[in-house]
């Protein structure tokens, strides 16, 4: 029961992995993206590559029909929290009016299965910790309110249009593939992890601590890192639950369920490292909340999802072995 699956955004960080997922488990698979943050070395060369926007709505209806595609895993979008304050209207544009094309197009194409990459940003600050699907959904951010609208929108339209959905609530998403076949590229990183092991690697002279002052045990934040490649494992089974049980909707987070403060995958990276990486505290950065743990009971109760790294000293060792493996690459590029 697999059908063609058309990966939007397949050649940025998730979606790429969630590529090399269905590949390894025999999905067909096509990739529709821009470019404009994701890049050609992280796809495989035996897969259908389209590069265009999803808001093109004439492009994805072709390859819906060339590829034949039943089911569409969409990872296309902006994801960088602080630039949403600033330019609300291009997250309003590239998340939610870009979705509203491709689910036109997927409707009009028969697709009928999608599953969405959404975030913790839609429950903002939560009171409690860790935070469950039922919880509040109270963004901070343009982020967080661009997604959360476009699972409003998926709601209703698999309700109307006769498609199911799955929208996953993500994490900290981090590290990369074992086999370093991807990993996160990052034009002007932003993420903590990528931000330490680019200092690590001598790109950058030190990792800046936003706020040491939080109402933690360290006093810096705390939040649920899950391996990027244990998440695409989660969209493959999602995807092949959407198929199995087509009535059905899934709404799930995407985390191990436990948090680490800032200063803990600090130490985590440098145990990995012949000298410790320089740390400067810094105030605290506008809109971080100062916990985020996934509550993932229903994750592991609706999917058969047995992480296979769910530590931090391996997260840190992918995340740091990629960006060595990247400066080859850019190196003889
Ligand atoms: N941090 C630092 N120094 C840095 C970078 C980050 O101290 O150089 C801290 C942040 O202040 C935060 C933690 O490390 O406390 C994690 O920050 P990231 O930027 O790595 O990740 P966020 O938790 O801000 O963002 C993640 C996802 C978003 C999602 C958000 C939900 O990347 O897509 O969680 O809160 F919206």
């Amino acid at each position: 029961s697999k059908v063609p699956v058309l990966v939007t955004g397949g050649a940025g960080y998730i979606g790429s992995h969630a590529v090399l997922a269905l590949k390894d488990s025999g999905w067909p698979v096509a990739i529709i993206d821009d470019l404009s943050n994701g890049s050609r070395i992280v796809v495989p060369g035996d897969v259908p590559f389209y590069e265009g926007n999803i808001a093109d709505r004439s492009l994805v209806e072709r390859i819906l029909a060339e590829q034949k595609i039943g089911a569409i895993m969409h990872f296309a979008g902006s994801i960088v929290v602080p630039e949403s304050v600033t330019n609300p209207l291009a997250y309003y544009g590239n998340n939610t009016v870009a979705t509203h094309a491709l689910i036109s197009a997927a409707v009009a194409g028969g697709v009928r299965h999608i599953l969405f990459s959404s975030t913790a940003a839609v429950y903002g600050a939560p009171e409690t910790i860790p935070v469950d699907e039922d919880a509040a959904k109270a963004p901070i951010n343009p982020y967080g309110a661009s997604k959360l609208m476009t699972e409003w929108m998926l709601a209703d339209c698999s309700a109307a249009y006769g498609f199911n959905y799955g929208a996953l609530r993500y994490f900290n998403v981090s590290g990369a593939d074992r086999e370093l076949r991807s990993g996160q590229i990052g034009k002007g990183s932003t993420h903590l992890i990528k931000i330490a092991v680019e200092a690590a690697t001598g790109k950058r002279d030190h990792v800046d601590v936003f706020g040491s002052d939080y109402p933690t045990p360290d006093g810096t934040c705390i939040r649920d890192y899950i391996h990027v490649s244990d998440l695409a494992d989660a969209h493959v089974l999602a995807l092949q639950r959407l198929i199995d049980a087509p009535d059905e909707n899934l709404l799930l987070n995407c985390g191990y369920g436990r948090g680490l403060s800032v200063l803990e995958v600090l130490d985590a990276l440098d145990r990995q490292l012949n000298e410790p990486i320089r740390r400067e505290m810094k105030p605290r950065r506008a809109g971080d909340p100062p916990a985020l743990v996934a509550g993932n009971a229903r994750l592991l109760k609706a999917l058969a999802w047995t992480p296979r790294f769910n530590d931090i000293e391996t997260i840190v060792r992918d995340a740091l072995e990629w960006e060595r493996k990247l400066e080859t690459i850019q190196a003889a590029t």
